[in-house]
């Protein structure tokens, strides 16, 4: 049951149909649970409140399915928006971004030059940005782009799926960048053939994951809700004598709120990942999809 709940969710995710009727009614159905508002001085409060109680913030503006490259520069448009929001209010926050957003499923030129224009804005205002990892399809172009950055600039990091049989060669592939790392289980439905298809075995890739990029010696943003993982984190942290300075954990905006605080009274430094904007249903449906759970929390307040 749980697992067709699941598909059902993730399914929903990708339905341009729904995303659109979606985005015409405005936040609903309990989303604002886990999406910051639809506009930047609403996810902009969101943070204030976060940093108020000791924990960072990456801000994602949330944008599906552009085919444009007009639709792309907009994106692009309202990262560099969100970036200077950022500087202008002094909340403690960085950017995430996708790159189908900045148009790489039209051409990697177009991405890349909106990529270009955002990372430079950043770097003035001393702005980090982390890539989204998104779907199996564009985690290889997703990759190349980051190296070829990341050769000349040091404000950018991307996340490494542990789902994903390839993540452990691509850690070793870029461990001479020392790369800055959002390790993740992977939110997307893959094909067996090249995602790890129980969620044991994922639970220890991740592991396996953490303990490979510490020792590496690169910066490892553990982002989950697990906390049996993020005990292991701290042990393997604790074992290898990794500084704080080369490790954040990571949560998503509404989820374990409990543990984001008690991580942070521990000393760590956590940081909540904050999305906000109108086309919010892609990103609710993966939440919901994560913990099929979640499906009485929708239809309690459908009937609100
Ligand atoms: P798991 O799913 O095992 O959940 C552990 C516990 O956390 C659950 O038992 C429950 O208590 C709680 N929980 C988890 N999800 C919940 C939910 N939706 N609602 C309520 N409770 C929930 N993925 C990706 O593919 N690309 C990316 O770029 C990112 N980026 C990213 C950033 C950050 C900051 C986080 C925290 C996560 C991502 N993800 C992601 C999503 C990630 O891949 C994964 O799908 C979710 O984090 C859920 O997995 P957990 O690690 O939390 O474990």
């Amino acid at each position: 049951m749980d697992a067709l709940i699941k598909t059902l969710f993730q399914t929903f995710a990708k339905s341009q149909s729904a995303n659109k009727m979606a985005r015409k009614y405005g936040l609903r159905f309990g989303a604002s649970r886990f999406v910051a508002g639809e506009t930047i001085e609403g996810a902009i409060d969101a943070v204030r409140s976060l940093n108020a109680s000791g924990r960072e913030a990456t801000l994602d503006h949330l944008g599906e399915f552009v085919a444009t490259e007009a639709e792309a520069s907009l994106s692009a448009m309202m990262c560099l928006k969100t970036l200077d929001a950022i500087a202008s209010s002094g909340v403690k926050a960085n950017l995430s971004l996708k790159l189908t957003s900045l148009g790489l499923g039209i051409s990697e030129e177009v991405c890349l030059s909106n990529l270009t224009a955002i990372l430079n804005r950043a770097r003035m205002y001393g702005l980090f940005v982390r890539i989204d990892m998104e779907d199996f399809a564009q985690c290889e172009k997703t990759i190349a782009i980051y190296k070829r950055l990341r050769e000349q600039i040091d404000n950018v990091g991307i996340v490494i799926q542990a789902y994903l049989y390839r993540s452990i060669h691509d850690l070793e592939e870029l461990k001479d960048l020392k790369p800055n790392l959002r390790l993740v289980k992977g939110a997307y439905k893959e094909s067996p053939k090249v995602a790890i298809p129980a969620k044991p075995d994922v639970d220890d890739n991740y592991k396996r994951l953490i303990a490979t990029h510490l020792k590496n010696g690169g910066y490892a943003a553990i982002a989950t809700h697990d906390s049996g993982i993020i005990d292991y984190a701290k042990q393997i942290i604790h074992e290898l004598n990794i500084p704080n300075e080369r490790f954040e954990f990571q949560m998503l905006y509404g989820i374990r709120e409990d543990l984001q605080l008690q991580l942070v009274r521990e000393g760590y430094k956590v940081r909540v990942y904050v999305p906000f904007g109108s086309d919010w249903f892609g990103y609710f449906m993966r939440r919901l999809a994560e913990r099929p759970a979640n499906v009485w929390f929708v239809v309690k307040n459908f009937f609100k």
